[in-house]
């Protein structure tokens, strides 16, 4: 069966975290426009320098081009049997432009997970998130700490903390989040395509509700 789910959320859900995960238990690719834009920018690309300063404030690049990139992204062979989507679309022009392209791919259509999250919660996940350079790993300096301080458990790389995970860009990230991405709830809840769940708890107890709440999608 084919599989194309999005994982929707303010910044700080998890959905990179569960992504990562279920792309694991599946066997299909996580899909993180968020990663590839980075990625571009480590590279030192044209579009990793054309979207650097926007990242860093915490505002969204142009839809034209995420939609490009996901598009490239979704006609490779890995991505065939499905993907897991974090961070895409994050807005109205992008989810019309997803339905569109899988429609015409002929790929099954998607189902959308909303993962709740309070506000004073994101806040403190994102200020304590360090991320790798070398691998990509994300760990929180207090909920999810590498074993040995500000190193990477994976390849043993010097941690670093996000650009936009500092508290003027986390509270810029929030709003354009409300702005732009919250109405896309409203986008796929009436066609049955979404459930929402709650994000607070263990790592495995929130992976074991997106599960399940796809179970329910899936049987109705
Ligand atoms: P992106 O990388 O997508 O950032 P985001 O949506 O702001 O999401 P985050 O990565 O901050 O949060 P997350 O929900 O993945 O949480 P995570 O799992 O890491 O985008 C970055 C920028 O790129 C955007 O601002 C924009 O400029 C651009 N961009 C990307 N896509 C775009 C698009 N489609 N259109 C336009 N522009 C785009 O978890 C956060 C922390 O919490 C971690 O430390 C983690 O360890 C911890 N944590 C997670 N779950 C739990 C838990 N259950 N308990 C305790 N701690 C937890």
């Amino acid at each position: 069966m084919q599989r194309n789910l999005i994982l929707l959320g303010p910044p700080g859900a998890g959905k990179g975290t569960q992504a990562q995960r279920l792309a694991t238990r599946w066997g299909i690719p996580q899909v993180s426009t968020g990663d590839m834009l980075r990625e571009a920018r480590r590279a030192g690309t044209d579009l990793g320098k054309q979207v650097a300063s926007v990242m860093d404030s915490g505002g969204l690049v142009s839809d034209d081009l995420v939609i490009a990139l996901v598009a490239e992204r979704l006609d490779r062979e890995d991505a065939r049997k499905g993907v897991i989507l974090d961070g895409f679309p994050r807005t109205l022009a992008q989810a019309k432009a997803l339905d569109a392209l899988l429609l015409r791919m002929g790929r099954t259509p998607v189902q959308a997970v909303a993962i709740e999250v309070p506000e004073q919660l994101l806040i403190a996940r994102l200020s304590g998130r360090r991320t790798c350079p070398g691998c990509g790993a994300s760990y929180h300096v207090e909920f999810t700490p590498p074993h040995s301080d500000g190193v990477c458990d994976r390849c043993g790389s010097p941690l670093v903390q996000r650009d936009d995970d500092r508290a003027e860009a986390i509270a810029h990230r929030l709003e354009v989040y409300a702005r732009d991405t919250a109405p896309l709830i409203d986008y796929y809840e009436p066609r049955g395509a979404l459930r929402r769940i709650d994000g607070v708890g263990e790592l495995d107890a929130v992976l074991d509700r997106i599960t399940k709440s796809l179970d329910v999608q899936r049987d109705q």
